[in-house]
């Protein structure tokens, strides 16, 4: 990768279904230069997310500002600082943040860009996943919204991919039955591994029978990733005061018009919930996330997965392949090896 400009992957069309290599336009233009109040930062990783795609239609998601044809793609990853007119960021820092699918980033450091700084020595991958927003959205949502309780059973879905991977692995640490949801037996056989007492094809079995097969007793939460039928069979087989945790409906952000769930009044019969989340709204805690999270890595309970993509020029790619599920674990571009202030690549990941 050239060092002397700045590489940008930029809108050239609205995707329709998935995203083509002709929706983006690489774009080369100077490494910028940081001004008074502002540090310069260079992409080390970028984390890839669904969410993606709606920033490429112009929508006001996650809390972003709506893009047009011909703007830089939001994206957060890991960047390291290498000069700076700011007085709280000095060459060398490592953070995670809102960086854009860029290789160069002059920032002010703005609340909008929310850059969180990494601890000393840690290993920095992590922060564009497994303790970054993908760790972060499986912590607060199945902690605070899933509330799980030792000897429950959670279905999670979506369970081989990003957020889903570590949903797992928290509920199995914290003494649940986990059930996953995946496409291919290549994942239902990662889920098993990950600690799954039972798998689910979605894409070869007939998923409202073999959750009430697996279920009998019911569902007691229910961590949502992809909305849509499996929601809807998901509701059919809830046990008593049941929690559904809606974290993302992927299997809808392709479509004209949402599913439309007829059946959300079977949670009254068993007192159940159903509650969103939104990860920034957790803000304030991520520091307590950060750590815990940590801490189950560095004592082996929590083993992150990660596909690491080589190259910036793989982004787009690497974004299509979440939406026809060539992907498993957290999806992370690698763009530029690993800084001496980091630690080295940790070696217990699981790379699919
Ligand atoms: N609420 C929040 O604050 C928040 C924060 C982060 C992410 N999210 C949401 O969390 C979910 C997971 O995000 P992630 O970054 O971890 O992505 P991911 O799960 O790593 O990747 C997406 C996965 O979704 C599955 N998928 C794709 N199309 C599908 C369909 N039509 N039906 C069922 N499954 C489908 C694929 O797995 P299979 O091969 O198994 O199909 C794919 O690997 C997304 O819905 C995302 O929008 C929400």
């Amino acid at each position: 990768m050239r060092e002397d400009v700045n590489l940008q992957w930029r809108i050239a069309a609205r995707p329709q279904g998935n995203v083509r290599s002709e929706d983006f336009e690489l774009h080369e233009c100077p490494v910028p230069q940081p001004g008074d109040g502002e540090f310069l930062l260079r992409t080390l990783y970028l984390g890839v997310r669904p969410v993606m795609r709606m920033y490429m239609q112009g929508l006001p998601a996650a809390g972003e500002t709506p893009l047009d044809i011909g703007d830089v793609i939001h994206g957060r990853g890991v960047g390291q600082v290498v000069a700076s007119r700011h007085a709280d960021y000095q060459p060398g820092d490592i953070v995670q943040g809102q960086l854009g699918w860029q290789t160069w980033k002059v920032s002010r450091g703005s609340a909008a860009e929310r850059f969180i700084k990494m601890p000393a020595g840690a290993p920095c991958v992590h922060g564009a996943g497994a303790t970054g927003m993908n760790g972060f959205s499986a912590y607060f949502g199945l902690l605070d919204c899933g509330r799980p309780q030792a000897g429950e059973t959670v279905l999670v879905s979506a369970a081989a991919g990003g957020v889903g991977s570590t949903v797992v692995q928290l509920a199995r640490i914290l003494g649940c039955r986990v059930i996953g949801i995946a496409g291919g037996a290549a994942k239902c056989r990662l889920l098993q591994q990950l600690g799954c007492a039972a798998s689910i094809d979605y894409k070869n079995e007939a998923v409202a029978a073999r959750i009430a097969e697996l279920c009998p007793d019911g569902i007691d939460v229910y961590f949502d990733n992809v909305g849509g039928e499996t929601l809807s069979a998901v509701l059919e087989n809830l046990a008593m005061h049941a929690r559904i945790v809606l974290c993302g409906s992927i299997s809808e952000y392709m479509r004209d018009t949402p599913f439309g769930l007829t059946n959300y009044t079977r949670l009254r019969a068993v007192n159940g919930c159903m509650q969103g989340f939104f990860v920034y709204n957790y803000a304030e805690r991520f520091a307590e996330a950060g750590r815990r999270l940590a801490d189950w890595i560095s004592s082996g309970q929590l083993q992150p997965v990660q596909s690491i993509v080589e190259g910036f020029e793989n982004m787009p790619q690497a974004l299509a392949d979440l939406y026809d599920g060539s992907n498993a674990g957290i999806q992370i571009c690698r763009v530029r090896g690993e800084p001496s202030e980091c630690a080295p690549v940790p070696d217990n990941v699981l790379q699919p």
